[in-house]
């Protein structure tokens, strides 16, 4: 499809919606970069937990805040998967960033107003004059405010479990489903409750509720909504 300009996209929405799934294949179809601002957040949690930057769900902010210079994160092409990995510090974290640990602790770093403030400067600068499709909680309110489209994704927490569930278990982890249930139900109160930046719909948004869509439903859907409105 051709579009008439480099589109700036922005996909917010509850945690395990399938956001970053459709903003993937959508950057893929439009030959656009895809950066998932979640691994980055993920990023400097996991930077926190092998630095021992938490003690007891306590996060020492002080020393974070010192060492926040020293944690570098890169998105490099991975040719096998033909997807972007995350790297921390020149290494590759892509698996370590998804396991429930990390997931449990997401949440109270990206709180952290310095951290926000860091990382979405990193995210304008990744993006700049490129055609961007960005996935997250505050891309359409705070990092984009002016995105050419903004999508606000929702889904039945059951039926997020349930597909986060069967991602880890295809992935070989040991999880259970109430454990992932009581994460993503933490994450979304934490995410839409904080002080900075909370999660919330733009206003100019649109919702996409995919509890009963496929994912090529999902993709048919917007590649309609930008055909309507950006086709040249
Ligand atoms: O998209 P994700 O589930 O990988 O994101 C992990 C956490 O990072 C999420 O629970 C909240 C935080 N996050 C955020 O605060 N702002 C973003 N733009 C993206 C993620």
């Amino acid at each position: 499809m051709k579009v008439n300009k480099k589109l700036t996209i922005a996909i917010d929405g509850f945690s395990s919606c399938g956001k970053s799934t459709m903003a993937k294949a959508l950057a893929k179809k439009l030959n656009y970069i895809y950066v998932d601002s979640g691994a980055m957040y993920r990023a400097v949690t996991l930077y926190c937990i092998n630095n021992n930057l938490i003690s007891e769900g306590i996060i020492n902010e002080d020393l974070l805040k010192q060492k926040l210079d020293e944690i570098h994160i890169d998105f490099i092409h991975n040719a096998e998967t033909e997807q972007a990995d995350t790297f921390l510090n020149g290494k590759n974290i892509e698996e370590k960033i998804r396991q429930i640990e990390v997931s449990n602790l997401v949440s109270p770093v990206s709180k952290l107003a310095f951290v926000r403030e860091t990382l979405v400067d990193l995210q304008r600068k990744i993006s700049k004059g490129k055609g961007v499709v960005m996935d997250g909680r505050d891309i359409g309110t705070v990092v984009f405010p002016n995105a050419d489209l903004k999508i606000f994704m929702t889904a039945d927490v059951e039926i997020r479990a349930q597909r986060r569930y069967d991602e880890l278990i295809s992935k070989n982890q040991k999880v259970n489903i109430q454990e992932i249930r009581d994460n993503i139900s933490q994450r979304d109160f934490i995410d839409s409750n904080r002080e900075v930046s909370p999660l919330r719909q733009a206003e100019d948004a649109i919702v996409l509720d995919n509890t009963n869509l496929t994912r090529q439903e999902q993709l048919n859907w917007i590649l309609n909504l930008i055909e309507l409105h950006f086709q040249s």
